[in-house]
């Protein structure tokens, strides 16, 4: 079973952008341990990150296509952007939203995600190790 990671805005910096909130590891190294996570679960795991928002669209099309649950941290998007949320009410399968920070513990306007009410959960605060949990759930969801 194929399962998306989408990763949004910035997060192509993670190990050098702000890592008093985002940590050290790498993007790269979030790519591994994805992977990783996957393969021990049974899961073909396929990690993309984009700063175009209508790139990330696209790709939510293609998983509502394939009917592909989905990773998504959709980072800054989550708190404006209505096309993300709505492209991801288009997902068939599991869509898990993580975010590395604790969003709701930082400045007031990264509290809400419009993206949340879609998702069918939300995993925050627990930095990558967020994305491991939310293979371990998708894993058991499709299995
Ligand atoms: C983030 C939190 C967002 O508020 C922020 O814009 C990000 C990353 C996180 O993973 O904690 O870019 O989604």
């Amino acid at each position: 079973m194929k399962s998306y990671v989408f990763n949004g805005v910035n997060l192509g910096r993670l190990g050098t952008r702000q890592t008093d909130v985002y940590g050290l590891t790498s993007y790269d190294d979030l790519v591994a341990l994805c992977v990783k996570t996957g393969e021990s679960l049974g899961l073909e795991v396929e990690c993309r990150q984009t700063d175009a928002e209508h790139e990330l669209v696209a790709w939510l099309h293609e998983a509502a296509d394939e009917a592909a649950p989905v990773v998504l941290n959709p980072a800054a998007w989550s708190h404006y952007s209505y096309a993300v949320r709505d492209a991801c009410a288009l997902l068939k399968a599991p869509l898990v939203e993580v975010h590395l920070s604790n969003i709701h513990a930082r400045e007031e306007f990264r509290h809400h995600s419009v993206v949340s009410a879609v998702a069918t959960g939300v995993i925050c605060g627990l930095g990558v190790e967020g994305y491991r949990l939310a293979l371990q759930y998708i894993a058991s969801r499709v299995s």
